[in-house]
């Protein structure tokens, strides 16, 4: 695909993964509208980056979605690129019971509806355009059980298995479904998980090399060390399965309050 000349929305675009893949495809020569929640967030983004579009936007909320895509449809005509990124994690003590059925509910409403949501707005929009591409954001997890966030874990399997059905759905269409599966990655979402042996990938690293395979039309996007992560869990998963059992315990006991 060109990743040239193309006008791109990212959700979750103020920080993070969102936001270095935001400045990576505005030096590629896009025209990048990123949008969040939270107002500051994305001020302190488009300081960073005058060329950069901002607007607020709850993926969780159709209403909130329903606007968005209104207004940038009438601002931004030429919409070509829906990247689904927005996301949120929380951590769950299934045994303790720790995490209020609103917090889990609202953890499925971003992660799986905002996704259905936007490309159930934009998609009509998107077939009409010459070359088009959906990217989500899932991660290596969608492949793989994690005790500590187990509602999270399924969103992500859900939106992998989304990926690949809408995929085959479009496939006489001139829209592209891509999936980056991110592996442990420097953002705020994975402050104070620390897996042993195992760095996490910097942000900026991550949106290069999914601009690289993007570019090379590589539709299942695997950075840094999800691809090993993956392959070893196809092979061996009581190992993986040990290493992820072994890096909950000390992230469930450091929930500081309980969010029940
Ligand atoms: N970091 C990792 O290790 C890792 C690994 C694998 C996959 N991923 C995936 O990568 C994506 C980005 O993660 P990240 O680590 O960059 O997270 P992050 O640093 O926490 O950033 C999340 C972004 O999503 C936005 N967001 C959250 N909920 C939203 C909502 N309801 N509506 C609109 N925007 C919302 C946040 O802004 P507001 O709060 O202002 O809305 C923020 O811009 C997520 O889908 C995550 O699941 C991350």
């Amino acid at each position: 695909m060109n990743i040239s000349n193309n006008t791109i929305l990212i959700t979750g675009g103020s920080m993070g993964i969102g936001l270095a893949l935001a400045e990576e495809l505005l030096q590629q020569n896009n025209t990048v509208i990123i949008c969040a929640r939270n107002q500051k967030k994305l001020d302190s983004a488009q300081k960073k980056n005058p060329n950069l579009h901002t607007v607020t936007c709850d993926v969780s909320d159709e209403h909130s979605v329903s606007n968005m895509v209104d207004n940038l449809l009438k601002d931004h005509p030429t919409l070509n690129i829906l990247i689904n990124n927005a996301g949120m994690m929380h951590l769950h003590d299934v045994v303790n019971n720790s995490l209020a059925l609103e917090h889990q509910k609202n953890e499925i409403l971003t992660n799986i509806f905002g996704v259905i949501s936007l490309c159930d707005k934009l998609l009509p929009h998107l077939i009409k355009q010459k070359n088009a591409a959906i990217v989500n954001v899932t991660s290596g997890l969608a492949y793989m059980p994690f005790m500590a966030a187990p509602v999270y874990t399924a969103t992500k399997a859900a939106i992998h298995s989304y990926s690949l059905s809408i995929r085959a759905a479009l496939k006489n269409t001139s829209v592209t479904v891509f999936e980056v599966l991110p592996p442990m990655v420097e953002t705020e979402m994975s402050h104070g998980m620390d897996m042993p042996g195992m760095k996490k990938m910097l942000p900026n690293n991550l949106a290069k090399y999914t601009i690289k395979k993007m570019r090379k039309d590589t539709l299942e996007i695997k950075p840094g060390a999800a691809s090993m992560m993956i392959k070893m869990y196809n092979w061996f998963p009581w190992m993986i399965n040990k290493m992820m059992d072994n890096m909950a315990p000390k992230l469930l006991a450091d929930i500081t309050h309980s969010t029940k």
